[in-house]
């Protein structure tokens, strides 16, 4: 394992390669390992650094709701403890809200940004009274419950059917949030802050991905984010649901490459 105490936690990460910095966020509830397949793709030709945001994966959690902006200072911090001063910014869905505050606390650090089945909106008054039952019910009876009500909308129906492992890696890498640290993440979530007038003010080359069958963070999200951007490229990434790297790794990769080589 390899960790650094920053921000008075211990984080998890991966920094592996060479070249130009690009830093993957993962989404909730998952962790750095969701980005495995991308980051043995880009480690030839770039560093590649993916933390374990604070409550998943090998990161500790820690009290109170974790703020987006809150993750994004990690984040920052990390890349201040390896002497990275700009990088790529990368973020699968939650990852992505936490790009997006990264993006708006030190836009100086951000080279280019890769979005991906996410989106700039705040939570409803519905979706956040859904966050904090889930939350309660992440502290009350761990991640299981959860994990299995939530597969059938991160992946497309084909998925589920007919690639058991692909869905056990994913319940697998759930089920490694700490319950408190999911708990946490929600009602950050919850709070968040709507970004949809921020976007219009990216000016760094920007990358959206979606799957064409994402039911989290639909394919209109990302449409809508695409004409805010100035410049942006929009690809959607087809027979994939909402973690359409792992769906469909190879047009995800092929779309995150072909970016990166422009950039
Ligand atoms: C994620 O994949 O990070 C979450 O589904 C995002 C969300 O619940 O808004």
């Amino acid at each position: 394992m390899t960790s650094i105490r920053i921000n008075d936690i211990n984080l998890g990460y991966t920094d592996v390669g060479a070249g130009p910095p690009v830093v993957l966020i993962h989404g909730y509830p998952f962790n750095r390992s969701l980005w495995t397949e991308q980051t043995d793709a880009l480690r030839d030709k770039h560093r590649v650094v993916a933390p374990d945001l604070r409550g998943f994966g090998e990161s500790d959690s820690s009290e109170g709701p974790t703020r987006m902006t809150r993750f994004a200072e990690d984040v920052a911090a990390l890349m201040d403890a390896l002497e990275i001063e700009q990088a790529v910014i990368g973020g699968l869905s939650m990852g992505g809200y936490v790009a997006l505050a990264f993006a708006r606390m030190v836009p100086a650090r951000v080279k280019a940004l890769v979005l991906a089945d996410t989106r700039p909106q705040a939570d409803t008054e519905e979706g956040k009274q859904t966050r904090f039952h889930q939350a309660e019910k992440a502290v009350s009876a761990g991640m299981a419950g959860l994990a299995d009500a939530m597969l059938p909308k991160l992946l497309t129906p084909d998925t589920v059917s007919k690639r058991p492992e692909l869905v056990k890696r994913i319940r697998d890498m759930m089920l490694t949030a700490k319950p408190e640290g999911a708990a946490m993440a929600l009602l950050g979530m919850a709070e968040r802050d709507d970004q949809t007038e921020f976007i219009s003010s990216i000016r760094v080359p920007t990358l959206i991905l979606v799957g064409r069958e994402d039911a989290i963070t639909p394919v209109a999200d990302s449409e809508k984010m695409h004409s805010q951007i100035e410049g942006s490229r929009l690809v959607v990434i087809e027979n994939a649901g909402h973690v359409s790297n792992l769906e469909q790794t190879e047009q995800f990769n092929d779309a995150l490459l072909g970016f990166l080589s422009t950039v």
